[in-house]
């Protein structure tokens, strides 16, 4: 049986919705990109949202709409994808790793220890699709002016005190890539309720132009529009909004499978000596973007050894995340092992589990039976 990572979820309406927007001449930032936003923001419960071209470009557009620039430093978490560190180099500001607690979300004490006062936001992951320790980070905000934007790549659809994620600190940022809980195939979206961050996305992610191209074509002097501060072209066109209209019409059920799925392994895994599942380290609050379970000591055999077994048995295993501290580039910030022993720990532990919503009992049996069999 050969068992991918993950399979994204594109159904015949998906399709037919992408095709539609094909026959319609306006292909880019046009009504498709509209309904979607403001069907997101209804989800969500935020007053703006704003499609862009993916999830990094959402996090540097808020970055640039909160003037981070050179000389900043920004906390991230040193277990994420390298995006995120990245957006705050678009910047040219400093990305500053945090390292992480036991549900490998960032740790409140390591944030603590990297402000500084040249600290202007914390941009915490809420990992996998568990919800961090926002409340605590939202407090460390308030007490040192320092603002919180929130990565949402990984947890469209968590709701904390039955808020959406992503609208606890200044804005959320969430990615629409093919692993995501939703696809856009490349796509991303800021959520915000301020009217100042809004506008300045909007404008910048249009090459900084006053009036999109509904707006120029609306008067009887199209060329007649401004650039009032620098920008980019990081808009979403309307095909791929289309798709993610379609998609988030339906990510109740495409959660529900997700978490099904995730919950089986939990039940066949979670008294197996020399594993830890999500559903003891994390506990309760937990969408499952994605599966991730830790192998220690005591199971026998090395994490890196099960990964190698399983893909002779045709099943996909990975690692989420080389820690951001780990990578040359920022080697090269002085950044040390000693200052991140919990993501060196999840680094030689973690292992992610196939998941999506169309996994069979079938697969999902085989993946269990087959990860048991080594367990020494
Ligand atoms: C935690 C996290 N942040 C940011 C991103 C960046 O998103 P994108 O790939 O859409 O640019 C990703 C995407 O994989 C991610 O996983």
């Amino acid at each position: 049986m050969k068992i991918p990572l993950y399979i994204p979820s594109i159904s015949r309406k998906d399709k037919h919705m992408m095709l539609n927007a094909l026959d319609d001449p306006q292909l880019t930032d046009g009504p498709r990109l509209r309904k979607f936003e403001s069907k997101f923001g209804y989800f969500t419960k935020s007053k703006f949202s704003m499609g862009v071209s993916n999830g990094t470009s959402a996090i540097h557009l808020t970055l640039k709409a909160l003037d981070i620039k050179k000389g900043d430093e920004v906390i991230v978490p040193d277990l994420t994808f390298i995006a995120t560190a990245n957006a705050v180099l678009h910047c040219g500001a400093t990305p500053i790793p945090a390292d992480i607690d036991s549900t490998l979300n960032i740790s409140i004490k390591s944030i603590e220890e990297k402000i500084t006062n040249k600290t202007k936001a914390i941009i915490p992951v809420h990992f996998a699709g568990s919800v961090c320790n926002i409340m605590d980070i939202i407090k460390i905000g308030k007490k040192n002016n320092i603002k919180i934007i929130e990565d949402c790549a990984h947890s469209l659809g968590a709701f904390f005190k039955n808020k959406h994620v992503g609208t606890f600190g200044i804005a959320g940022c969430f990615s629409f890539y093919p692993t995501k809980n939703i696809t856009t195939i490349e796509g991303g979206m800021v959520i915000t309720d301020s009217n100042i961050i809004s506008k300045k996305i909007t404008q910048a992610r249009n090459h900084g132009l006053s009036k999109s191209l509904i707006e120029r074509h609306m008067k009887n002097k199209p060329w007649i529009y401004d650039m009032k501060d620098f920008g980019y072209n990081f808009r979403l066109d309307e095909v791929r909004s289309s798709l993610g209209l379609s998609q988030l019409l339906r990510i109740k059920d495409l959660e529900a499978k997700r978490i099904n799925a995730a919950k089986y392994y939990n039940k066949k895994l979670e008294n197996v000596k020399g594993i830890e599942t999500p559903s003891t380290y994390v506990g309760k609050n937990h969408i499952y973007h994605l599966y991730i379970i830790k192998i220690n000591k005591s199971f026998g055999i090395s994490r890196n050894k099960v990964h190698e077994k399983l893909i002779n048995q045709g099943i996909f295993t990975t690692v989420h995340y080389k820690p951001i501290h780990k990578f040359s580039y920022f080697k090269k910030l002085g950044f040390k092992d000693k200052d991140y022993s919990s993501t060196m720990d999840a680094y030689r532990e973690c292992l992610t589990l196939p998941l999506y919503p169309t996994i069979k009992r079938i697969e999902q049996d085989y993946i269990i039976s087959n990860l048991l069999k080594l367990q020494k």
